[in-house]
């Protein structure tokens, strides 16, 4: 009985060597995680060398996915080698894949994802965190923009050290910027336009006047993502968002104390009442490790978001704790220096990796169909 050592081979033909088609054939299950479409159909495998001494493939992604670069490499290696156990080296390289993104809406932005960063409570660290994920993400080499909606209280500008008044050329309005190069992150806030101290009252038409210029006159580039800093409170700027371009959802911010709880699921509802997804939930402030004792104090409670995001059905994103640090880096203009900190850039990135591993299954499971415009 010479099976019954082997009862769990898959294959009749065992341990089979690989040919390029083959090895194209073992990757059918892998899908680009920005389309959920499988690499092989999207002419996204660049390359494939079989050697004596083993299997080189190169594949392209997109910089929308680029937070995911690394665990598709981990991937695409572990599929190929469990295909062909014989073989000794298997070895993964990515390559950027140019997909441009399509124009959203009648306002013409040019951007995959437009993603806000919203909670119902003021102070629990949505600017923060809304920076933080355009930072991750563009870090990771995505193209990434930052809508600053907070009109009342824009803290954008001062999170990233940016001032100045923006420029009009060509008749668009010319970002500050964020770093150098591609990933250069583009900003735009009411920051800039309202000086410093001075109260503006808005009234809704105004208020929907501006958030919208801002994000149909700004000269973004060709984005793959825009993150959107919200307002805390009512549905205003929501509904304005909601109206002007497709938004792919939103992300919820709270700390694990019950009013803010509260106040997040009214803005879950809210957000669900304009027919913006919700995303996920991430609870900030979750917990503070005294850096002298490496104790930890649940100075708002503790898990309290991961709860509610289980009894509302939405992805919980991750955590931050409370670290010092955090509020130094946000006061001195220097929010990107908390990547550098190896007490809060793990959290920071895992909250990346979960939001952008989400839209990917999303993706997966269902295909997007191409942007239609929607009508002011
Ligand atoms: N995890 C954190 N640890 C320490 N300070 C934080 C943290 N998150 C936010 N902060 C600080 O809390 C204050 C409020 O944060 P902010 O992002 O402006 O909140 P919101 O936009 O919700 O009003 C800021 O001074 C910020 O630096
Ligand atoms: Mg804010």
């Amino acid at each position: 009985m010479p099976n019954m050592t082997h009862p769990s081979s898959p294959a009749p033909d065992h341990n089979p060597l690989p040919n390029n088609a083959s090895v194209v054939a073992a990757m059918a299950a892998i899908s680009d995680p920005e389309t959920g479409r499988p690499l092989a159909e999207m002419g996204q495998i660049n390359s494939v060398e079989v050697t004596p001494s083993g299997i080189q493939v190169t594949v392209g992604l997109t910089t929308h996915s680029g937070i995911l670069w690394p665990a598709a490499r981990i991937r695409i290696r572990e599929v190929l080698q469990a295909a062909f156990p014989k073989v000794s080296s298997v070895a993964v390289e990515i390559a950027e894949h140019k997909r441009p993104p399509g124009k959203l809406g009648q306002i013409g932005l040019e951007a995959k994802s437009v993603i806000a960063v919203g909670s119902g409570k003021g102070g629990v660290g949505k600017s923060t965190i809304a920076t933080c994920i355009a930072l991750g993400l563009a870090r990771a080499g995505s193209r990434v923009g930052l809508l600053d909606a907070d009109v009342y209280g824009p803290s954008v500008p001062h999170l990233l050290g940016l001032s100045g008044r923006p420029e009009i050329e060509n008749g668009k309005i010319q970002p500050a910027k964020h770093g150098q190069g591609p990933q250069a992150i583009p900003v735009m806030s009411m920051g800039f336009l309202v000086p410093p101290g001075e109260a503006v009252v808005w009234r809704g038409p105004m208020l929907h006047g501006a958030i919208t210029q801002m994000l149909r006159d700004t000269a973004w580039g060709q984005l793959d993502y825009l993150i959107i800093d919200m307002p805390p409170g009512t549905g205003d700027i929501a509904l304005t968002l909601s109206q002007v371009l497709p938004l792919t959802g939103a992300v919820v911010v709270c700390t694990p104390q019950d009013v803010a709880l509260l106040d997040a699921t009214k803005a879950i509802a809210m957000f669900r009442k304009v027919n913006i997804p919700v995303l996920g939930m991430v609870e900030n402030m979750s917990f503070f490790a005294c850096p002298d004792t490496g104790k930890r104090y649940d100075i708002f409670g503790t898990g309290g978001a991961k709860r509610t995001a289980q009894e509302l059905d939405i992805p919980f994103l991750g955590e931050v704790p409370i670290q010092i640090p955090i509020r130094e880096h946000g006061d001195a203009g220097q929010t990107a220096a908390n990547f550098d900190d190896p007490a809060s850039s793990p959290y920071l990135e895992a909250i990346c990796e979960r939001l952008v591993g989400n839209l990917a299954a999303a993706h997966a499971a269902r295909p997007p169909l191409p942007s239609l415009p929607v009508l002011l």
